[in-house]
């Protein structure tokens, strides 16, 4: 666990809470990797760190790194940026699921309406900071910044997805059976083009998965009047970026958001989609439900699914109750909305 800043360590003492509650046999350790300890000892990731999380240790758990101290986010740029990259976790998972009609902004939306997953290509893309600036500063200022797209990248996380798409279900036990293409590859066309060719093969080879293809643009329209077309959604590194805060608005907001780093057969990272939100650091406000359904998440990647589940089925009585917190609609404070769902995962039907 890495629990990191600000409602980071908040919501992930409750998602541990929460994992000790399902009876998940699992032991954890945990880093004070963040900004406390950066401003303390100069220190981001200590040497060997990533190697050592790889070695030691099955998936990583971690809250949220930002914080007004630093200015240059330096050390949320070398722990959380560079995980990805030099753990080479290329696949970011992120579900969207609507627990309740009344957490969605949509009229009229209900549960079925809202259950898609976005993967995310999570080491390439116009993240890899490749560019530079010319001229600074001056009217003749150049500043490009390159969009990465490797044939090994495009492949692995296309196939990734046509992968995911056979073997997860909906939230109602219906089988996945489509996976569509996000891109803007009109515009984009060199970057666009390999995704568009690598896209087809790979489809090719999985007839029974309708493949479907969207530009960015009309995708983000359509997500607001129909997020029933959409099932799994495979996009480049900013576009799944941009498009899951998007998509998160129709499951509750930022405080509802789950999503895994994953290579597959290697270490990978769970984390809440939310950042440090450093406003309402401190002060038991944060809705741990994102970092609590990740803990689930994590659980079932580690093959303890009954556990996961159980989560699952506690965090959506929580929600159905209101038993939550201010943003979705509840009374509670982060912690005594981490304490109900560990307690209905221990006692079922408590509180009325
Ligand atoms: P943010 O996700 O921290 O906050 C955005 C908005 O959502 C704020 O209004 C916040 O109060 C609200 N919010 C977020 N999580 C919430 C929760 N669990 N419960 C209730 N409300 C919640 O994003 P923002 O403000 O852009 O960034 C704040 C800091 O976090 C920055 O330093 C940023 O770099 C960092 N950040 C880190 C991320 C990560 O570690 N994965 C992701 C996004 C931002
Ligand atoms: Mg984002």
């Amino acid at each position: 666990m890495i629990p990191g800043d600000g409602i980071g360590q908040e919501v992930i003492l409750q998602a541990l809470r929460v994992i000790r509650a399902s009876g998940a046999n699992v032991e954890t350790r945990e880093f004070d990797w963040g900004a406390d300890r950066y401003l303390r000892e100069g220190v981001t990731v200590p040497p060997d760190g990533f190697a050592m999380l790889a070695r030691d240790f099955d998936a990583i758990l971690a809250g949220a790194f930002g914080d007004p101290r630093v200015k240059s986010n330096i050390h949320a740029k070398e722990i959380l940026l560079d995980m990805r990259f030099e753990m080479d976790l290329y696949a970011n998972v992120r579900p969207v699921r609507l627990l309740d009609s009344m957490l969605c902004p949509l009229k009229g939306a209900e549960p079925r309406d809202v259950d898609f997953v976005v993967i995310r290509e999570n080491t390439e893309g116009v993240y890899t900071d490749a560019g530079g600036v010319f001229k600074k500063g001056t009217q003749d200022e150049i500043a490009i910044q390159e969009d990465i797209n490797t044939r090994k990248g495009v492949e692995r996380i296309i196939r990734y997805a046509f992968e995911y798409c056979e073997r997860h279900t909906k939230l109602d036990g219906s089988p996945r059976a489509r996976v569509l293409l996000c891109d803007k590859s009109n515009a984009m066309t060199h970057a666009g083009g390999l995704w568009q060719r690598v896209f087809k093969e790979v489809g090719a080879e999985h007839p029974q998965i309708a493949a479907q293809h969207m530009y960015v643009d009309a995708l983000c329209m359509q997500m607001v009047r129909d997020p029933r077309s959409f099932d799994v959604i495979v996009t480049n590194n900013m576009f799944g970026d941009i498009i899951t805060d998007l998509a998160a608005g129709l499951q509750g907001g930022l405080g509802m958001a789950a999503s895994g780093n994953i290579h597959p057969g290697k270490t990978s990272m769970f984390e809440p989609v939310h950042g440090s939100a450093p406003p309402i650091a401190g002060k038991n406000m944060a809705n741990p439900f994102g970092a609590i359904l990740t803990a689930a998440m994590m659980l079932a990647h580690l093959g303890f699914t009954p556990e996961a589940e159980k989560i699952e089925a506690a965090v959506l009585e929580a929600v159905r109750r209101q038993k939550a917190t201010q943003d979705i609609g509840g009374t509670l404070g982060t912690r005594e909305a981490g304490e109900w769902v560990a307690d209905f995962i221990q006692h079922g039907q408590l509180s009325p």
